[in-house]
């Protein structure tokens, strides 16, 4: 685990955080000393073909965060939902004072061809995975502009946000919004010292979103999309969970002082073919 305690004192909320890279996130920030606030809304979305966490994926994350040392309040919220945000973040402030890193990871995928995304696909990944981040950037930006201490706000976009990926029209097209978030925040929040970046991972083992319609769709498609799908570096074909993390806790980190409006891939190389 983390070998370093550069969030001694701070206080993170995550979004997404029952399971997978939130979870990892959780757990490797409290490991370098954050307090966590971890929401979720803990349900399955309507339009993707995995389930999504329960309550007590939530508590497992809370569970693990307090394993390595941390103090964590958990909030079953959904994104789309920004009253509901709103209240986990001020439960969290109620806990443990100013939120100074903010990271809205949750998010959802379902693969089709373009032309044949639903609407209610469309509509379910935009709500989730670009309005909500839009809905957390909303509730952080002018409670830490009032607390006058800087911080960290990091999105998780994908590879998908930063080149078309066969196959991922709607949430493409969600991950490239997170990255105008991104990068307009940026500069708004820039004069309070408060940075604001995106991280793209590719592919990530050990989540929930192992999007089986998008592998039947790859194992399918025509050898030209397929090769899409490859990475230069040779060996597994995915990152970690730990693997984010870790560029996130950096990112949230004074290391990453002099970093902001940036997109950070995690893609094993993918974004340089
Ligand atoms: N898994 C991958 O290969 C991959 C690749 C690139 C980017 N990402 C992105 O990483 C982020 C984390 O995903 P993951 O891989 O850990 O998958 P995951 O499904 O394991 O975790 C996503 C979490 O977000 C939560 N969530 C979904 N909708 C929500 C809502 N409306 N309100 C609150 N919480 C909600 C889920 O309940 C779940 O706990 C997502 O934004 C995803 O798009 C994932």
């Amino acid at each position: 685990m983390a070998s370093m305690r550069r969030l001694e004192g701070k206080v993170a909320f995550i979004t997404g955080a029952a399971r997978g890279q939130g979870r990892a996130e959780a757990v490797r920030l409290a490991d370098e000393g954050a307090s966590i606030v971890a929401l979720d809304s803990c349900a399955t979305a309507a339009t993707v073909a995995y389930p999504g966490p329960t309550a007590a994926d939530l508590d497992q994350t809370a569970a693990e965060v307090r394993a390595v040392g941390g103090e964590v309040v958990t909030g079953v919220a959904d994104v789309c939902d920004l009253q509901g945000l709103q209240k986990v973040w001020d439960d969290g402030v109620a806990a443990f004072g100013a939120i100074e890193v903010v990271v809205a990871n949750a998010g959802i995928s379902s693969a089709n061809w373009l032309w044949e995304t639903s609407e209610e696909q469309w509509e379910e990944t935009l709500a989730i995975n670009l309005t909500g981040v839009f809905h957390t950037m909303k509730v952080a930006a002018p409670a830490m502009i009032r607390q006058a201490r800087g911080g960290s706000i990091i999105a998780i976009s994908s590879t998908a946000g930063l080149k078309g990926v066969p196959y991922l029209g709607a949430y493409s097209a969600s991950k490239h919004g997170v990255v105008g978030l991104v990068r307009t925040l940026a500069n708004e929040l820039a004069e309070h010292q408060i940075r604001v970046n995106s991280v793209h991972p590719s592919a990530v083992d050990g989540t929930g979103m192992d999007v089986v319609d998008m592998h039947a769709l790859v194992a399918r498609g025509p050898e030209h999309l397929r090769a899409r799908f490859s990475n230069p570096l040779p060996g597994p074909t995915s990152a970690q969970p730990s693997d984010i993390a870790a560029t996130v806790a950096w990112l949230a980190s004074d290391d990453a002082r002099f970093i902001t409006g940036a997109q950070i891939p995690v893609d094993l190389g993918t974004m340089a073919r």
